[in-house]
């Protein structure tokens, strides 16, 4: 290998699929911007998905729906570019995959012109189809059931575990097959039941990625501002790992501070320039003074010290 080349490849799905044969539990978070996506990459999650959360998380919409193409275009895009190892998938946004061509035009978008490596969907028997003419197109696709935020409007609006009676236990089981027989490489149960969960995973060849589906799925998918301690307030399935918000308000506040009584910028984030330079610039070097009114040709502007 040559010096220039990078050791460092971006994983694939069929990689993917070898963690998972190999009994590993697959951690997934979601990104939606360069910086956090470097650190991710860096701290070897090997799934980032920029999640169409983005709404909520980072553009202060009210729901996931608000959310368009070139919003997600240009995150993961960003994402893409903060990352070398992670496979990157692009989260299809509301209406984007309406009808089966569309959603190829569209996943081509996030391949092609974001640079992502994978797509997510939403929803079951009923996205099969979709799914199909993705994969027949070459590009690898994420399902998604349970609870699905694009939907929430025709799910009643209010968050809630999926598949609790009988018959939508059943519908999800339905859901989860469809989809992997669809081709999918993997599969997101969100707010299911454990048990149901656990079941969905032992019955499917694809790994399962849970967020609110309990530690049975074959990985754990969480929103990255859950895990860091930067949202509005932690759901029940998420655990704050960090306190960025306090962190961060207590920097910024010592900054302030720090600006406020003249401590900051020290020495250390100040550049000095050579004085004598300095006094050649503004025309008080002993020669100056002695031709002190010569016209030298500068624009007008500030006056020289020789001039004044
Ligand atoms: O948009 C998102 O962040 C998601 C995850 C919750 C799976 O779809």
């Amino acid at each position: 290998m040559s010096a220039t080349q990078d050791p460092v490849r971006r994983l694939t799905i069929a990689d993917i699929g070898r963690m998972h044969a190999d009994g590993e539990r697959l951690p997934m978070l979601t990104a939606y911007d360069h910086p956090t996506a470097r650190i991710l990459d860096g701290a070897g999650i090997p799934m980032l998905l920029v999640g169409d959360s983005l709404g909520q998380v980072l553009l202060g919409y009210d729901s996931t729906v608000r959310v368009t193409m070139t919003e997600m275009l240009h995150h993961t895009a960003a994402v893409v570019r903060g990352t070398r190892r992670a496979l990157v998938i692009g989260d299809m946004p509301f209406l984007s995959y309406s009808t089966p061509e569309d959603a190829v035009e569209n996943a081509g978008r996030f391949l092609r012109e974001a640079g992502a490596t994978a797509v997510k969907i939403e929803g079951g028997v009923r996205s099969g189809r979709t799914i199909e003419a993705l994969v027949r197109a070459g590009i690898p696709v994420m399902g998604h059931i349970g609870w699905t935020p694009q939907s929430q409007h025709g799910m009643g609006g209010k968050v809630r575990v999926q598949g609790k009676s009988r018959e939508t236990a059943r519908g999800l089981l339905a859901d989860a097959v469809a989809v992997q027989e669809a081709g999918a490489f993997a599969i997101v149960l969100e707010l299911v039941p454990e048990q149901l969960a656990a079941l969905i995973t032992s019955r499917l060849r694809i790994p399962t990625i849970g967020i609110g589906a309990g530690p049975g799925c074959s990985g754990q998918v969480q929103v990255i501002t859950d895990v860091l301690g930067l949202g509005a307030f932690t759901p029940r399935h998420a655990r704050k790992y960090a306190d960025l918000e306090a962190t961060i308000a207590a920097a910024a506040a010592a900054w302030a501070a720090d600006v406020a009584s003249g401590a900051f910028p020290g020495p250390a984030e100040t550049v000095r320039m050579d004085d004598a330079t300095l006094d050649e610039a503004l025309g008080r070097t002993p020669d100056d003074r002695a031709a002190t009114g010569m016209a030298i040709g500068l624009p007008a502007g500030i006056p020289l010290d020789r001039d004044l």
